[in-house]
């Protein structure tokens, strides 16, 4: 009966009308389809979504796990962004052979290059399991006896899937874990990569331009799906043959305008749009700032040695890049929370809330619950944030010793896995070396270390760190350790389990690791799980009463790398006052900026001839190319290489970014300020068939005007 309730309340939520959102794709009949005919678009609720005939669905793909792609071919062509494709492409280069730099164009199919390890993902069809995932679960149980119950129910609701038995199942929380879906999905893993424009065009602009406006960056690559010969996935092979879609987009030649409809479609990562005021506080206050210094920090050590050496740019170029993202991104997000006035903002919400849940014994509490909650977890999330950042995320030395802790638990607790826990650590480690150069991770690690040991919680800081020199500790642990080279860490690794595990314990960078990592398995993280736990049991009561309190406001299921609907208008918007950003930008404004020489800035000679000549095809306008646009579409990571789709389903753009003043978007959408970035598709068929001369792509696809 209570989830019946809860169910029509999603529904009749759904009614009301407004912009942002990410959207369920199964369920936009009704509000969703009103709103999105009302911004213009001629599809319907079914064009979109439909289980049983070709719908846009069909031609949507999760890249690689982290980043969105679409099919443009009924070859199974693949269209995402350059920095999705990045490790592809960074793994089929070298000096002598640098795709990164010069681009990469398979003039035939034969040409096209495998991806170990990669893989794609269709969508096939989304349940509502809540009924199923809810039995069984009572009022009176604790948190942890309710999580418990769900988790055997998941198992078997899994269990119990209708499916081919060459599909997967997988079922997510929506609404903080009101409402539970199961979605049947197919992996496909041969997938071969066909082209990516020169860094200087894909990756135009590097890191001063991300996360910014205007910019102008061609952010693509290409790929196929292969398939074996009854189109299903299979392992790869020189036999497989490329996939048959069961739909795939057309790409508009006719280009955008402000004001027109657009619609992404996409596996957006992960949003927390119903925070309590004390939640964002300590993410603005605390978290964010921990972590931009260490970054701050690290990208200061590594950009030097990469301008320095030619090599060392090519190993860390991918790494850097991670690292700068969401440097820049917390940045964005702190200054976009304080100019909106968003802690303010939601605690006035706030006073509302209380007011009209005071006497209401389920929902009256919940507000100091969170305050209670947030309090108690500070110092631990702190903890947290500094050993993510330092021993896991940016000292790759320390990344290690995290690898081979995990590995000395799990054979002591299980002896005979020792030989393919060891076969799996050597395999892991060929990649990490070819990419890893000790003098820079030194001074990452001696910068570093010392800010950890200086600002973690004094309860949280391990005996190895207590009173040391940390120049002397850096110095030992990099002459002495066999972790800092490919030839070293095997030898290390040779032997029986108890020779390894004895001279893995004498080793002194795995000593401090080790520590450290008791410190987070052992200390930290269970006590921030424990905490946390608690807080999303309030968290999902939180978000029922907030459904309820305010039946007038729409409410969208925070992100959770699930497949997603946005939809809004190309708008440009006023980054300040007096100030305001046109929605479109041009390939006149990359000569604006070309610095010759400057690895954020160069623009190759074929691009400035073509651009002198305007010799831009059919894929100009009024004599100009367009190179990107912005809409009111709401996404986040993740979205990264999602299809902006037209009024009538076709491709008109790529979507890659968003812009600085609205990165806080992940806490707190605001239609005013923030907008997605997209590469114009016509950008996208220019650089390949002008630029690259690849008339066999350009041929594949399905070119439309539906403008005229
Ligand atoms: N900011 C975009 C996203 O979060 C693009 C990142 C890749 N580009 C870059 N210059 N690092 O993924
Ligand atoms: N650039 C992001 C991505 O890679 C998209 C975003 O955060 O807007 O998914």
């Amino acid at each position: 009966m209570k989830y019946i309730k809860i169910l029509f309340f999603l529904i009749a939520i759904q009614i009301s009308a407004q912009q942002g959102g990410m959207w369920i794709p199964s369920l936009l009949e009704g509000m969703n389809e009103t709103e999105m005919q009302n911004l213009g678009s001629k599809m319907t609720a079914k064009d979109i979504w439909d289980v049983n005939s070709a719908s846009l669905k069909d031609a949507i793909i999760h890249f690689n796990g982290g980043c969105t792609g679409e099919i443009i071919s009924e070859r199974g062509l693949i269209l995402t962004n350059h920095h999705c494709g990045y490790g592809a492409i960074q793994s089929h280069s070298s000096v002598e052979h640098d795709y990164l730099k010069d681009g990469f164009w398979a003039m035939s199919e034969a040409e096209e290059l495998p991806n170990p390890g990669m893989y794609v993902t269709f969508i096939k069809r989304i349940d509502d399991v809540s009924k199923e995932v809810f039995k069984g679960v009572t009022e009176s149980m604790t948190a942890k006896e309710k999580q418990s119950k769900i988790d055997k129910n998941i198992v078997i609701v899994k269990k119990n899937a209708v499916k081919e038995n060459w599909q997967e199942v997988k079922v997510r929380a929506f609404y903080k874990g009101n409402q539970y879906l199961l979605f049947v999905l197919e992996n496909y893993t041969d997938i071969r990569m066909v082209g990516a424009p020169p860094t200087s065009i894909g990756k135009f602009g590097s890191d001063t331009d991300n996360w910014m406006w205007p910019r102008h960056t061609g952010d693509f690559s290409l790929f196929r799906i292969y398939a074996d010969k009854d189109n299903r996935p299979a392992k790869y092979s020189k036999d497989n043959v490329p996939f048959k879609p069961k739909h795939f987009l057309p790409i508009s030649l006719d280009g955008v305008a402000e004001e027109d409809f657009t619609l992404v479609f996409g596996f957006p990562g992960r949003t927390d749009e119903y925070l309590p005021a004390v939640a964002i506080e300590q993410t603005v206050k605390k978290i964010n700032p921990a972590k931009i210094n260490i970054r701050e920090n690290y990208l200061k050590i590594v950009d030097e040695y990469m301008r320095a050496d030619d090599k060392i740019k090519i190993q860390y170029a991918s790494k850097y890049a991670g690292i700068a993202n969401y440097w820049k991104k917390w940045i964005g997000e702190n200054q976009g929370i304080e100019k909106s006035n968003a802690i303010a903002n939601k605690q006035r919400l706030e006073v509302k809330f209380q007011n009209k849940v005071k006497n209401n014994s389920e929902y009256d509490h919940l507000l100091q619950d969170f305050d209670r909650l947030y309090k108690e977890l500070d110092d631990v999330a702190r903890a947290r944030a500094y050993w993510t950042e330092v021993a896991y995320r940016n000292v790759e030395l320390l990344r290690a010793t995290v690898r081979l802790y995990q590995f000395e638990q799990k054979v002591t607790a299980n002896p005979s896995s020792f030989e393919s826990e060891r076969d799996k650590l050597i395999k892991a480690s060929k990649g990490n070396y070819k990419n890893y150069n000790a003098k820079v991770d030194r001074d990452v690690f001696e910068k570093l270390i010392e800010i950890y040991g200086t600002k973690i919680p004094a309860t949280y800081l391990s005996d190895k760190l207590k009173n040391v020199n940390y120049t002397d500790l850096t110095n030992t642990i990099y002459t002495k350790s066999k972790l800092t080279n490919a030839e070293d860490f095997k030898s290390l690794l040779e032997g029986n389990q108890q020779e390894v595990l004895s001279k893995l314990n004498t080793d002194p960078a795995y000593v401090l690791g080790k520590n450290l990592s008791n410190d987070f398995f052992n200390k930290i993280n269970p006590k921030f799980q424990a905490i946390n736990l608690q807080i999303q049991d309030v968290q999902k009561v939180y978000m029922k009463a907030l459904m309820e309190t305010f039946p007038e406001e729409r409410f969208f299921p925070d992100a959770n790398s699930t497949l997603r609907v946005t939809y809004g208008k190309v708008k440009g918007y006023y980054p300040k006052d007096g100030v305001y950003y046109k929605p479109v930008s041009h390939l006149k404004g990359v000569m604006e900026k070309y610095k010759p020489g400057d690895y954020e800035f160069d623009v190759d000679q074929k691009l400035i001839d073509l651009y002198n000549a305007k010799d831009f095809g059919v894929y100009g306008e009024n004599g100009k190319m367009p190179v990107n646009f912005l809409g009111t579409n709401h996404t986040t990571g993740g979205n990264s290489g999602s299809p902006a789709i037209d009024a009538h389903g076709n491709l008109i753009g790529l979507n890659f970014d968003r812009v600085w003043e609205g990165t806080m978007s992940d806490l707190n959408y605001d239609p005013e300020i923030c907008r997605n970035i997209m590469v114009d598709a016509r950008y996208i068929l220019f650089i390949i068939d002008k630029y690259a001369g690849n008339k066999r792509l350009i041929n594949e696809m399905k070119l439309v005007h539906p403008k005229k």
